[in-house]
């Protein structure tokens, strides 16, 4: 029995995270160590329209529609189901595994999202381009994040580091000289869309301070984009600190993060900064040949977990 399978990357935001919802220009690289993937199976004594899935992350095992309308598995599937205009679905069976933490700011729900919208059209016969499967995973990061700036679902889909500004065409990247980074998870989960909804009731209250605050983080993640392009990663360091207090300033690091990034510096971290929605979740750090050594200390302050990640052109899955 055909099974069609979809594996997705995880994802870091190296600049501009929250600025990116206010029309600022943000950073993002795919994380290959760390990825989601759906499978889909027929079922071929089951009836029309019948979709079992599993989910053995969050002990899911139930057919779709006993799922809320708005859940966002069950709202990926028929977000397919209604771009094909179909009246009967095919039975069948979706396992959907994933190896990102959830609410860590490595893209995990949209990483599911993908790999659900990917492997779900091949199993219906239809090949979604790129830009079609982040149009529908956008729609999904809604019910998720509330206002999601769609970042994470075009970095994901496209597989590829990109430029993104909200509502503009993104760019892919060009990496001038290919850089390592280092991904520390805090072991307490984030919550995206918490720090999304409390950084726009501060912003209503005092526009002009959060205005300058986002303002400045767009000046650094350009800045940054000149230094990736041209191949200076080193001097990546000072921007990633200076964007990470911008961040606190913007109320979405914790002590924990605080307290990770200045772990990482401390034991020589080149810059160091937390990545995605922040209030918990992960941080990043910039190593030059030490990363392992700067893991060890980390890992010895508390840090749960940490991955490294090539910043790359190279086509690389895994
Ligand atoms: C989440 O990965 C990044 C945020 O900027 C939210 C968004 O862009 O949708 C915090």
């Amino acid at each position: 029995m055909p099974a069609f399978s979809a594996t997705s990357p995880g994802k870091i935001i190296l600049f501009g995270e929250h600025a990116v919802v206010y029309g600022e220009p943000a950073i993002a690289t795919p994380v290959f160590s760390s990825q989601a993937n759906a499978i889909v199976t027929a079922h071929i004594q089951g009836k029309p329209g019948e979709i079992w899935i599993e989910a053995p992350n969050i002990s899911l095992s139930a057919p779709i529609d006993q799922l809320e309308i708005n859940h966002p598995l069950r709202a990926a599937i028929q977000v397919v189901i209604g771009d094909k205009e179909l009246n009967q679905v095919p039975p069948c069976n979706i396992q959907i595994t994933s190896e990102i933490p959830p609410s860590s700011g490595l893209g995990s729900s949209a990483a599911i999202s993908i790999s659900l919208i990917r492997a779900f059209s091949a199993f219906l016969g239809t090949r979604l381009s790129d830009e079609e499967v982040s149009d529908f995973a956008y729609e999904i990061e809604k019910i998720h994040h509330g206002t999601p700036s769609g970042i994470d679902n075009t970095v994901i889909s496209h597989q590829k580091p990109v430029y993104y500004r909200k509502g503009k065409p993104f760019e892919f990247l060009e990496i001038g000289e290919e850089f390592s980074v280092l991904i520390v998870y805090s072991g307490k989960p984030g919550n995206t869309k918490e720090a999304v909804e409390g950084v726009r009731e501060r912003w209503q209250e005092d526009p002009d301070r959060y205005n300058q605050i986002f303002s400045r983080i767009g000046e650094i993640t350009n800045a940054a984009k000149v230094i990736i392009e041209t191949g200076n990663p080193d001097h990546l360091g000072p921007l990633m600190n200076e964007n990470h207090e911008l961040l606190q300033e913007l109320g979405v690091s914790s002590p924990g993060l605080d307290e990770l990034v200045l772990a990482a510096l401390e034991a020589g971290a080149l810059g160091a900064k937390l990545s995605g929605g922040g209030l918990g979740g992960h941080i990043i750090a910039l190593a030059k040949s030490d990363a392992a050594n700067i893991s060890a200390e980390l890992v010895k302050q508390g840090a749960i977990s940490t991955l490294i990640t090539p910043v790359t052109n190279r086509n690389i899955t895994r």
